[in-house]
């Protein structure tokens, strides 16, 4: 058909910022997936609340099923944040025939592996390059354009709230509970700001990219982890005086074989490219035996960046170039022995 028709789950900040790029912007998608990306569908939970965007006559309801049920929608857009009922809706949707896009990280780390099995028994796809690092194409390019690569480490900041925080109380002395606030306000913390927080965000991101980058079996929870949480402001000035920055740290690295992997805050070097990543940004440093080392830097938070990453994986859906979703695959369904060691 010349026409794929989509329907978003979850009308949110990243959701509505989806909408706006397919409604503002359906020449552009058009252009570069070669049909018509149509905006069948938004579904919310409370249908007053104010979306920020004009959605023609028909498009947003609050009934899942209405989705689910409907044959002419090629892809679920699944923004609706949480575990459940996510899980049991990316199911029903792929068993429905649908492929699905998702930038929900947590999800993935936690059924994963029932999920991409399940996508593989019935030929569906799952697509998610905004799950990780936001703006930043790290998944596509771990996956694919570093291929030819063995990934030797990856080391990063993949939180863009802790970061946000870290960087407004370091440069602009704003206190913490304040700056936590703000992030809320700019929709870069998660509907619990607790795991962006503490570690867990950037622990399950580091387990999805290890999935790719190292084809290791990790569960999020096995990462030691500790998050900005019990950041003392004092330390911020203390390294400061001594020539560095605390940056929320995710890292993985292979060590004789084994991967170590871990998430906490480190001092950074300032004048170092990952000292100086500001705000929601984030920042990826991987190092591939043929190609050395490789940065990448941009907005790993917020809606527009979010839904760049999101609307990409759409355009891929429609034109049928799914492969980073195949390689995925493999990994989550093979039974891989777990690699990672803890390290103290
Ligand atoms: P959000 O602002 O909290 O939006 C969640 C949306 O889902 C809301 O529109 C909510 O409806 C809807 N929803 C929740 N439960 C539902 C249910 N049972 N039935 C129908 N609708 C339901 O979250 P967000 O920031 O957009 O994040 C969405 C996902 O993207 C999350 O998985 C998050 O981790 C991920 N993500 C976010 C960012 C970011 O910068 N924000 C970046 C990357 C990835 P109501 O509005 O009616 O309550
Ligand atoms: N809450 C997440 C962050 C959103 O701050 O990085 C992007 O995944």
């Amino acid at each position: 058909s010349n026409r794929t028709n989509v329907a978003i789950i979850g009308m949110g900040t990243v959701g509505a910022g989806v909408a706006r790029l397919l409604i503002d912007h359906g020449d552009r998608t058009a252009r570069h997936a070669g049909k018509t990306i149509w905006l069948s569908k938004a579904v919310v939970r409370d249908l007053n609340k104010p979306r920020g965007i004009d959605l023609p006559a028909g498009v947003l309801t609050d009934s899942i099923d209405e989705v689910l049920d409907d044959p002419s929608i090629d892809v679920v857009i699944q923004l609706m944040g949480g575990l459940s009922p996510a899980r049991e809706v990316m199911l029903r949707a792929m068993e429905a025939g649908k492929d699905i896009v998702t930038a929900n990280k947590a999800l993935l780390a936690e059924h994963g592996g029932e999920l991409f099995t399940r996508a593989r028994q019935l030929g569906r796809s799952i697509a998610f390059e905004a799950a990780v690092a936001g703006g930043i194409p790290i998944i596509a390019n771990v996956s694919q354009c570093l291929s030819a690569n063995q990934i030797l480490s990856l080391e990063g900041i993949l939180n863009g709230t802790s970061n946000f925080i870290v960087s407004q109380m370091d440069e602009k002395g704003v206190g913490y509970d304040e700056t936590v606030k703000l992030a809320q306000q700019l929709g870069y913390a998660e509907a619990d700001p607790a795991m962006d927080v503490d570690g867990t965000d950037a622990a399950q991101k580091l387990a999805i990219l290890s999935h790719l980058a190292f084809g290791a079996t990790v569960d999020w929870r096995d990462i030691p982890r500790s998050g900005i949480d019990g950041l003392d402001p004092a330390d911020l000035g203390f390294a400061g005086r001594l020539g560095y920055r605390i940056k929320l740290l995710a890292t993985a690295r292979l060590e004789d074989g084994e991967l170590e992997l871990s998430v906490g805050p480190t001092l950074v070097r300032k004048g170092t490219p990952m000292a100086e990543v500001r705000d929601a940004y984030n920042a990826i440093r991987v190092v591939g035996d043929a190609v050395g080392p490789v940065f990448y830097h941009g907005l790993g938070a917020g809606q527009m960046p979010t839904a760049s990453a999101v609307v990409a994986d759409v355009i891929d859906m429609a034109v049928g170039r799914t492969p980073i979703t195949f390689q995925t695959l493999e990994y989550f369904s093979e039974d891989r022995p777990a690699r990672a060691v803890q390290r103290d």
